[in-house]
């Protein structure tokens, strides 16, 4: 294998702001949400620039996106890398587009090389990897690894009623070639770490072992609607006093469980939301996260004993949806190992680490051997406008990605 064969690191970064302009926002970020016409017209591109590197393209009924660069042998299972190109509603550049953007890099350079693979390379855009638009998170790969059934992901809706499924049609990708049962030789996602752990100890790469689990709720607290100004305070039921006190309780089980327990509520709907109307019903979520499962159930306990013990208190009643779980997942020794080796053998700084994000590798897990590269992104910030990282951090971990698909789809 060609030793000194590197990406060019200014098409990345020129590719990767180029994307950025689809959905750019006021603070510098991207909102660019799963399945809107932003999504479509990133996914345009992706398209274009892919069929420019000489791909073919298919798109699988949940519109995840495989661009394929042809093996000697093209029977062999392709070695696949990417990610996703929707963003949170405040995202950042990076997030997602940047193992896109890398994947589509790697084919790019090895053109230039003319360098042919005994096994076909693909470059993937997974769906709705996000989860803010239409939740879970991992929609696309999760329906790609048989984690969800086609029907249950084109049923989801947005916060308007709206279907995946009826979206992926009218943004024209809703695809037909099921790729699913095929068996994958490897799969690698290059992505920023959206922790601080990379920068702060000046590591350039971070080799992927992990990711931790997570569990999501759907809770659901109803009061009584009163009025604000004759309802003396004794005989409320108060739906959000009930609902602060349970989003008060998970930031606490967070801390009862450090230092690794993640705990976020980041949604919540009040009704009837009326100034001199005492609530009568709030929904919110919960975002649990921790390396290990038996801690995650802990943390699963502890809140449902908590929302009990408060709904009874405040006088209203809960409903607690148990609506995602994964479990801590470990990636393939093998691939993990070529990625910490190549890392090495190219002389960047890198230190093995657990991901504290969920991404479409927790699910191409259970189908294929999976890793991923990390690379270091300014303060640790992700899922904000402000999100950024250093063109020469994320050649690097291109570099890293480009040998270690190399090695699994080997030069002809
Ligand atoms: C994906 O963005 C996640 O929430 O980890
Ligand atoms: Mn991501
Ligand atoms: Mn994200």
């Amino acid at each position: 294998m060609k030793q000194n064969l590197t990406i060019d690191g200014d098409r990345l970064w020129r590719s990767l702001m180029e994307l950025a302009r689809i959905g750019a926002t006021a603070k510098g970020g991207v909102c660019r949400l799963a399945l809107t016409d932003l999504d479509r017209e990133a996914r345009d591109l992706f398209k274009r620039w892919c069929k420019d590197a000489g791909c073919t393209i298919r798109v699988d009924p949940v519109g995840n996106i495989f661009a394929r660069r042809p093996g000697r042998n093209d029977d062999l299972p392709p070695v696949i890398t990417g990610s996703h190109l929707d963003s949170q509603p405040t995202g950042g550049k990076f997030d997602g587009a940047y193992g896109v953007m890398a994947g589509l890099e790697v084919l790019r350079s090895l053109n230039d090389q003319e360098i042919q693979t005994e096994a076909p390379i693909e470059v993937v855009a997974w769906t709705n990897e996000e989860g803010s638009r239409f939740s879970p998170a991992m929609v696309g790969s999760g329906v790609y690894a048989g984690v969800f059934t086609l029907d249950d992901a084109l049923k989801k809706t947005d916060i308007d009623g709206k279907a995946m499924g009826d979206e992926l049609k009218r943004i024209g990708y809703a695809g037909t070639d099921d790729l699913s049962k095929r068996e994958v030789g490897a799969y690698f996602e290059a992505h920023i770490e959206q922790g601080p752990i990379l920068e702060a100890e000046k590591k350039t790469i971070g080799v992927v072992t992990a990711a931790q689990g997570q569990r999501w709720f759907e809770i659901t607290v109803t009061g009584q609607e009163a009025h604000a100004g004759p309802t003396p305070m004794p005989r409320r039921r108060d739906a959000l006093v009930g609902a602060a006190r349970m989003i008060d309780a998970v930031n606490q089980i967070g801390h009862r469980f450090a230092p690794l327990a993640c705990a976020t509520v980041g949604f919540v709907q009040v009704s009837p939301n009326s100034r001199n109307t005492i609530p009568g019903r709030v929904f919110f979520t919960v975002d649990f996260r921790h390396p290990v499962d038996a801690t995650l159930s802990a943390m699963n306990d502890a809140l449902k004993d908590a929302c009990r013990g408060i709904a009874a208190a405040a006088k209203v009643e809960v409903e607690i949806k148990d609506f995602w779980y994964f479990a801590p997942t470990p990636f393939d020794d093998a691939c993990v190992a070529a990625v910490r080796d190549t890392a090495s053998r190219l002389g960047y700084p890198h230190r093995d680490i657990v991901s504290g994000a969920g991404h479409d590798a927790v699910y191409m897990a259970r189908v294929a051997p999976t890793a991923m590269i990390f690379v270091p992104c300014r303060d640790g910030i992700s899922h904000n406008e402000i999100e950024d990282a250093r063109p020469e951090d994320l050649a690097a971990g291109c570099n890293v990605l480009l040998h270690a698909v190399l090695e699994r789809a080997r030069p002809a």
